[in-house]
């Protein structure tokens, strides 16, 4: 029975405040379903009465069996009937009962999820790269799940458990107030320890879910692809084994103390079980053999009227607990939906419809949330629309951060960034993000077919439109050398794809968005000449007619450029052609003659 405070375990003891603000909002989710709600509602109800019938029926039989009644047998059988009718009738009512509750909870459930998944999707890439993957996962999963218990173990138990409580009180109080008082007097020893062990349970329930999501975090990070390439590259197999037994051991261990507490609590339930009807029997008997009472009302008092009792009061003396937890499961939730959402549409803004492609920054400087030194510092330029722009300059300078700042991945704290004259911020992110099209450095290709990944870009391109632009791409011929072609899955990293076939397909899927500007970081990773000579003819044609802002690392690239923006430590140092800047002899001069000199030298022998 305790098995329902699982979510509560994830985070620290639970800390709410029982406010009305948070009890209304976790009301306003079950609103909507109130006709289920009120099935169930009557269930509980049908059912507590009909749980009265053993009772009536063993203190009716006894007292009708007395001998000297010469009573007949017939009126024995209707009670048996009625005793089999109950139970049944119970029975289907517990099932109706348990389809609307589950009902109820799964809809909740399903509410919730989907309010936070699109909240997740509406959060700055900010949020994830302060966010743990696994604490986003837990969230959605394990939390959301807490819910149904919440609503069948916690909402609908204590009014059931008020339900049957009351209607069993008042059978008593009409058969005999006496033994009544008996048998609730008998109540507090039974509920103390019970509420002891409640919370001990809690405590050693708590402990035994954060080392299973431990264990469960250390299974992600080692077995996934990445996890286990390291491991193998650096023979840790012996070291990682170790560390996951102790984990384990020490799970072990715990899921056994928390067995023994429950072994602990039968054996007391066991022991107060023979002392409540002790007393009974006690006080009862005295009452029979002085003649205040019958047989019939003294053994239905001590064995069913009795075991009905101690029940709901067993559950409701750990309600606090229960209420705590499920408001605090319910808190989680609510922190997360109540994130504040860091970039969105300002009301009003614009739909940039048909960009021209030109860009501009202007006195933007920019500092990441999690660092203290600005990542760019005043910087200034502006592109005509389709220009190729080349931004160079040392690693850690601000190239990648210039280009996450146009779809504003991020916003910057000073200056202005404009597409076509228009404030970024003026314009709604899905317009914005439509008229930009990115290619990471790192390709990330979702697991599923080539088809599907191409088609990410454009749902409704037609079949010639995606091989057109895969044969623009130079990838076609390569797809079509796959076992199925464009229907091959490509593996949970696009893993069966190589660096340079890789970055074809994420060159051919930008093609098929067509954007007015492209964001490209260009791969530094040593190509063979091949497919170097195979990402530069793909490259071509994306250049032509939009604007292009390309992290440049060829030489090739650097010289088709029309401007090339040098940075360095944040700021914007040289701007120019390839020939004006050699002649400045600056940084640029400096970057060209250790990186691209020896290239060109090298080839130069080579055709010599
Ligand atoms: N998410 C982040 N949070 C905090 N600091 C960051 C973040 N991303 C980048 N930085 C820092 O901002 C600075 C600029 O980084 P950026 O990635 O723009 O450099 P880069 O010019 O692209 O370098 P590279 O050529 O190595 O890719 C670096 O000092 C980097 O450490
Ligand atoms: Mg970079």
């Amino acid at each position: 029975m305790y098995w329902r405070h699982d979510w509560a375990f994830s985070g620290d003891k639970p800390k709410v405040k029982v406010e009305w603000r948070l009890l209304r909002r976790v009301f306003a989710y079950f609103l909507p379903y109130w006709p289920s709600a009120l099935v169930v509602l009557a269930c509980i109800g049908v059912a507590a009465a009909v749980g009265l019938v053993p009772a009536i029926v063993t203190r009716t039989l006894i007292d009708y069996l007395d001998p000297r009644r010469h009573g007949h047998v017939s009126f024995v059988i209707v009670l048996i009937l009625a005793l089999v009718a109950a139970s049944v009738a119970g029975g289907l009512i517990g099932v109706l009962q348990s389809y609307f509750s589950n009902r109820i909870s799964q809809s909740i459930m399903f509410d919730l999820r989907n309010q936070l998944f699109g909240r997740m999707l509406s959060q700055s890439v900010a949020f994830f790269t302060r966010t743990r993957t696994g604490d986003v996962m837990s969230r959605l999963s394990n939390d959301v799940n807490g819910v149904q218990s919440v609503v069948s173990d916690t909402i609908f138990s204590l009014i059931n458990n008020l339900v049957v409580l009351g209607s069993t009180v008042a059978l008593m109080i009409a058969y005999d107030w006496r033994l009544t008082i008996a048998a609730l007097l008998v109540i507090p020893a039974f509920v103390l320890p019970t509420q002891r062990v409640g919370r001990t349970t809690f405590d050693a329930r708590k402990q035994t879910q954060s080392k299973l999501s431990e264990l469960t975090a250390y299974m992600q990070e080692v077995l996934g692809i990445s996890g286990i390439l390291l491991v193998k590259a650096f023979v840790t197999q012996a070291r990682e084994a170790a560390r996951f037994r102790r984990l384990n051991a020490d799970l072990r261990d715990l899921n056994v103390r928390q067995a023994m507490i429950g072994r602990w609590f039968f054996m007391l339930m066991g022991v107060l079980g023979t002392a409540g009807p002790a007393v009974l029997w006690l006080f009862g008997g005295y009452l029979v053999l002085t003649g205040q009472a019958s047989v019939g009302v003294v053994v239905t008092f001590a064995t069913v009227l009795l075991s009905r009792l101690y029940g709901p009061v067993a559950s409701l003396a750990n309600l606090q607990v229960n209420v705590i937890g499920s408001l605090a499961l319910f808190q989680r939730l609510f922190e997360y939906l109540d994130l504040p959402i860091e970039i969105e549409d300002r009301s009003g803004a614009t739909v940039l419809q048909h960009a021209r492609g030109a860009a501009a920054f202007e006195q933007v400087t920019f500092t990441y949330s999690s660092a203290v030194e600005p990542a760019l510092r005043d910087v200034s330029f502006s592109i005509e629309p389709g220009q190729l722009a080349a931004l160079v300059g040392p690693s850690g300078a601000g190239k990648t951060t210039v280009t996450s700042l146009l779809p504003r991945f991020y916003d910057p704290q000073q200056g202005t960034i404009r597409i076509d004259g228009h404030d970024i911020r003026d314009l709604t992110l899905e317009s914005l993000g439509l008229q930009i099209g990115m290619v990471f450095q790192d390709t990330y290709l979702f697991h599923s077919s080539v088809r599907e990944n191409l088609l990410y870009a454009r749902p409704d391109a037609t079949e010639a439109e995606m091989i057109a632009a895969a044969t623009a791409a130079h990838a076609h011929e390569f797809i079509a050398a796959l076992p199925d072609g464009y229907d091959t899955v490509v593996g949970e990293r696009g893993h069966r794809l190589s660096g340079g076939e890789k970055q074809r397909v994420a060159i051919a899927r930008v093609i098929l968005k067509d954007p007015r500007i492209l964001i490209l970081d260009e791969a530094t990773s040593n190509l063979d000449s091949e497919s170097e000579y195979l990402i530069q003819a793909a490259l071509k044609p994306l250049f032509r007619g939009r604007t292009s802002i390309v992290i440049a690392h060829r030489l090739s690239t650097i010289l088709a450029a029309d401007v090339i923006l040098v940075f360095d430590r944040g700021r914007l140092v040289e701007q120019g052609n390839h020939y004006r800047l050699l002649q400045q002899g600056g940084l640029y001069a400096r970057l060209y003659e250790r990186q691209f000199q020896p290239l060109e030298r090298a080839a130069g022998e080579l055709l010599a």
